[in-house]
């Protein structure tokens, strides 16, 4: 067994975590107070490379392995989660979903715009009516010989306000369930697409989470991804996947917050000594150091198994559930050490905890993830074997 990372995960990591700090940290503040969309540091990221991390160099993008993206993802996370959860839905969804499932007409297309950050891309699977149940979607695409005319509302879409790609999932033949769904590339530019109001909200107040309404949108055949009737399974492995990107941004979350908890605690001084030196908070720390290890090792386990090209969807949904909730758990506690301090905005760890919530939400909230864990665990696959690694196939 081989825990340690090459140098050029070192070097992504080294990277990332420049970038952030110069980069993001500077206006994340008042960007999250303001709800103000990061379109410049948006721009920065997709001249860098990091929208486009495991896209294959032949479509313009990084041709990382995914243990790269996980780590840029957790440094950046450290510090500004509207920006990577921008960057997580743009490289583990959208990108991931139309580099592995699209044809190769629409990875020319589409992939090289995405991957350079020229276009942000939304993953738009969610609707009013259906959240966790994912099967129930009433958006419609109509099959009508050369085109298909989509129809229907989507909520709470991440990139809603800037992205210029959206992946659509949509029922085309209500009869066969979800065996009837589909799944588009719709251009936003199109006729018929009509982006709603931002949505103001507790965390990563700077993404641009929208309400989406398609009214008789033309989707052209070609832009179908898959085999007819593909979409629900195309939905659910590309989500496998993304599950390990958000995962990685709660590691980073509890990461960041971690960090300036223990600068906190051994500069702040109460009766007589550095607050690090009291048990009550040095136990703290100690628990936190412990918990985000364990985090760190299921991540970058799940990420490993995608890159060796081994089942992974158990994996993802136990690093999920399991980074986010040391997420929420270890950012109150920062919170707790900073004291009064941790109350208000300037000291950074008040964000932090708001952003964890969503990583228990988004993506599959963490019952969900408990759904596919605990499936696999019925089905006789209490984990995944170090052993006997099970191929994953697309
Ligand atoms: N890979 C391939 N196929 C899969 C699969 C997987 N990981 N998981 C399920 N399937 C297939 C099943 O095999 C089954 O296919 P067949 O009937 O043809 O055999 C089909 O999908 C239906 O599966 P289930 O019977 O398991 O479906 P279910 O309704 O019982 O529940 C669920 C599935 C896991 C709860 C699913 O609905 C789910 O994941 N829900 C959460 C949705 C979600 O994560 N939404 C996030 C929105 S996107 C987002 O948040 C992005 C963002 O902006 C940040």
């Amino acid at each position: 067994m081989n825990f340690s990372l090459t140098e050029e995960h070192l070097a992504v990591r080294e990277a990332a975590r420049e970038f952030a700090q110069k980069e993001l940290k500077p206006g994340v503040i008042e960007r999250d107070s303001k709800m103000e969309f990061p379109t410049e540091q948006v721009r920065m990221m997709g001249e860098l490379g990091f929208l486009g991390m495991m896209v294959d160099p032949d479509y313009d993008g990084g041709g990382m392995d995914t243990l790269s993206y996980v780590l840029a993802m957790e440094e950046m996370s450290k510090v500004d989660n509207s920006c990577s959860v921008l960057m997580s839905v743009n490289n583990s969804l959208v990108c991931w979903g139309l580099e592995t499932y699209g044809t190769e007409e629409q990875k020319r297309k589409y992939l090289p715009k995405l991957a350079t950050g020229e276009w942000i891309g939304s993953f738009c699977l969610s609707e009013p009516e259906a959240g966790s149940d994912a099967t129930m979607q009433r958006t419609t695409a109509v099959d009508m010989g050369d085109h298909y005319l989509l129809n229907g509302t989507k909520n709470w879409i991440t990139n809603g306000g800037s992205s210029s790609l959206h992946l659509v999932i949509a029922q085309t033949n209500p009869e066969l369930k979800h065996r009837g769904i589909n799944a588009f590339i719709v251009e936003t530019s199109w006729d018929g697409v009509t982006v709603g109001a931002k949505e103001d909200k507790l965390g990563i107040r700077s993404s641009d989470t929208h309400t989406i309404m398609y009214s008789d949108v033309k989707v052209p055949k070609e832009n179908r991804i898959g085999e007819d009737g593909f979409g629900f399974k195309f939905a659910m492995k590309t989500l496998s996947g993304g599950r390990i990107g958000i995962a990685a941004q709660a590691l980073g979350i509890a990461g960041g917050a971690y960090e300036l908890a223990l600068a906190y605690a051994q500069e702040r001084e109460a009766f007589g000594k550095p607050i690090a030196k009291h048990q009550a908070i040095a136990f703290k720390l100690a628990q936190m150091a412990t918990d985000i290890e364990a985090a760190k090792m299921m991540v970058y386990r799940a990420a490993w198994l995608k890159d060796q090209g081994m089942d992974y969807n158990q994996a993802s949904a136990m690093a999920k559930l399991y980074a986010s909730e040391v997420a929420m758990k270890h950012t109150v506690e920062a919170v707790q050490i900073h004291g009064g301090y941790g109350f208000v905005k300037e000291y950074h760890v008040e964000r932090l905890m708001r952003d964890a919530k969503i990583t228990q939400i988004y993506e599959g909230t963490s019952e969900v993830q408990q759904i596919v864990i605990s499936r696999g665990v019925l089905s006789g696959q209490p984990y995944i074997s170090m052993e006997e690694p099970v191929a994953h196939s697309h």
